[in-house]
């Protein structure tokens, strides 16, 4: 072979490897931790490094986003986690918010029983009872192994250092301004419009995370933390009280579990409609052989749209705080059931929304809310989504603790048949009351092939969560893509009502469309932007772990 063939072939063969790792996410021996913002996957990393477990590395993880990405990670809000240790126990926690006691089911209503614009989304009403405090340390009491002030000692440490901008972090900034200025004062932290490259200092946090690393759960829910947190939202006119605070209890939850072909699913129970409304569209699909229509193909898409159409038909009338509402679990993920709601199908037609239920609704996308997961080098594996709800939440940030508050309360159902900010309708299931869980979408996933943990995996992006973690579940195991680009393949979504299916923009064949569009489906490329941003990992065949951070965000995989 002459020089010049040399080198050529020797390009390609680069090419070819660069084109073939770019398509493989980070692969690491032991453990890895894939979260929204390098620097929490890093310090859940470094804590494992120091001997700690998953649910460590889970609470640094966690609190580290409520420091690097304020936008969703959070002390004033809540979350779901599932868990499997290496020897096969499963388990889930709900940390979700709760309606403060003097909630009442028509707060959002004026007189006339219509809703009031922006009262469950931009007013202190808004905001839930937070669980995330509660949340880790109910992990870090029942699985945890270090010491509490070690896990968060690097955690303070980065809130006092600072955290640099990102330019997608700039941007989110940049949108959210002027509603986080209208209802904080002009010298609140976030009222300055912070740039890309800029180093936000978080000291107010920081000093509050050494009082809980100080005196623990309590210091949030009883102690001075708790004090100055009513004080602020009672000024702004919020509900929450002491009694509130110290009422408060994150709940160890049975995890739903079921088989789609030859994988195990565990994942989120209600308040979560996640693991339910996954149960349900999995096995709606399990009978057609989606691998052989083709990734993204007009049949594909056809079928499994139907399936989500019918399963959010169903959250929206069955589901809600299971400690308030008798919800038919069993009966919704049945086979029978499941496969009598798919035998109206027809390839030829698009089933219409309306005949399945009725409502006519508007359409917000928000892709806010976390995701992270981690397997540690024992074997042990977390999914954890935590959220504020929308981005930044309600927008109220209580500079003197340093840190925003969730706008949660717009998850119940304000009023039968309207929709949330996620166009998601709600029924009686889901109605305010005092104490009460509001009906969450958050669906942090574990699933386990031929008994051995296999992914890990989860997502922001409000109603579009449970439908992202489907398709990503569908891209390994049907599609045989590596766990990156399972995250990185274009998504859909489709969620009863409103009656369309929405496409991450430029990412799908015209063609498929205008076949769409033939059978009667209605086609929106142009609302959403992204559709969830999937931090997952994979087991793969020799037992090294694959993340696969979603490159949509800032999301990174850290391990060793
Ligand atoms: N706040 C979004 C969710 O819980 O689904």
């Amino acid at each position: 072979m002459n020089k010049t063939a040399l080198n050529i072939s020797l390009f390609f063969f680069h090419l070819f490897s660069i084109l073939t790792l770019a398509q493989t996410g980070l692969v690491t021996q032991k453990a890895i931790v894939v979260s929204a913002r390098e620097e929490a996957s890093k310090i859940g990393v470094e804590i494992m490094k120091k001997g700690g477990n998953a649910f460590d590395a889970m609470v640094a993880t966690e609190l580290a986003l409520a420091v690097a990405y304020p936008v969703a990670g959070n002390l004033g809000g809540g979350g779901f986690m599932v868990y499997r240790k290496a020897n096969g126990e499963i388990g889930s926690l709900d940390y979700r918010e709760k309606a403060p006691l003097t909630a009442s089911k028509n707060m959002f209503l004026d007189e006339k029983g219509n809703v009031i614009k922006g009262k469950s989304t931009e007013s202190p009403l808004a905001i839930g009872v937070p669980g995330t405090i509660a949340g880790v340390f109910a992990v870090h009491k029942k699985l945890g192994s270090l010491p509490i002030e070690e896990i968060l000692k690097p955690v303070i440490a980065l809130a006092e250092r600072g955290v640099i901008v990102t330019k997608k972090q700039e941007n989110q900034l940049k949108n959210y301004h002027e509603a986080i200025v209208k209802v904080n004062s002009a010298n609140s932290l976030f009222s300055i419009l912070f740039k890309e490259n800029d180093t936000v200092k978080y000291l107010a946090l920081a000093a509050t995370l050494k009082r809980i690393s100080k005196n623990g759960r309590d210091e949030f829910y009883k102690g001075e933390t708790a004090q100055l947190l009513v004080h602020y939202l009672q000024q702004k006119g919020a509900l929450i009280t002491m009694e509130d605070l110290a009422k408060y209890e994150a709940k160890w939850r049975t995890p739903i579990t079921f088989k789609y072909k030859d994988l195990k699913i565990i994942s989120m129970p209600p308040p979560s409609s996640g693991g339910i409304c996954l149960a349900e569209i999995l096995k709606m699909i399990e009978p057609y052989d989606i691998a052989q229509m083709g990734h993204n193909s007009t049949e594909a898409i056809q079928v499994i749209v139907e399936a989500e159409r019918r399963a959010y038909a169903d959250r929206s009338v069955y589901l809600g705080d299971p400690d308030f509402v008798k919800i038919p679990i069993k009966g919704l993920i049945s086979k029978k059931y499941l496969k009598q709601r798919m035998s109206n199908f027809s390839f030829e037609k698009a089933t219409l929304s309306s005949d399945v239920k009725e409502g006519k609704v508007t359409y917000k996308e928000s892709t806010e809310t976390t995701h992270y997961s981690i397997v540690d080098q024992f074997g042990n594996a977390i999914a954890a989504t935590t959220t504020l709800n929308d981005g930044f939440g309600s927008k109220y940030y209580c500079d003197e603790l340093g840190f925003f508050l969730n706008n949660e309360m717009d998850d119940f159902s304000v009023k039968p048949g309207t929709p949330n900010m996620f166009g998601l309708v709600g029924n009686e299931s889901n109605s305010i009351a005092p104490q009460k869980r509001m009906l969450s979408s958050m669906t942090p996933t574990i699933v386990e092939k031929k008994g051995k943990l296999f992914m890990v995996v989860g997502t922001p992006g409000g109603s579009t969560i449970i439908t992202s973690v489907l398709q990503t579940i569908l891209n390994v195991s049907q599609f045989k893509m590596s766990m990156q680009e399972a995250v990185n393949a274009p998504r859909f979504h489709h969620q009863w009502l409103p009656d369309i299916i929405t496409f991450e923009p430029n990412t799908f064949d015209t063609k498929t469309f205008e076949n769409l569009k033939a059978k009667g489906y209605i086609i929106n490329e142009k609302i959403t932007p992204v559709i969830g941003k999937v931090d997952a990992i994979l087991i793969l065949p020799n037992g090294k772990l694959e993340g696969g951070a979603d490159k949509r965000g800032d999301d990174t995989a850290v391990g060793f």
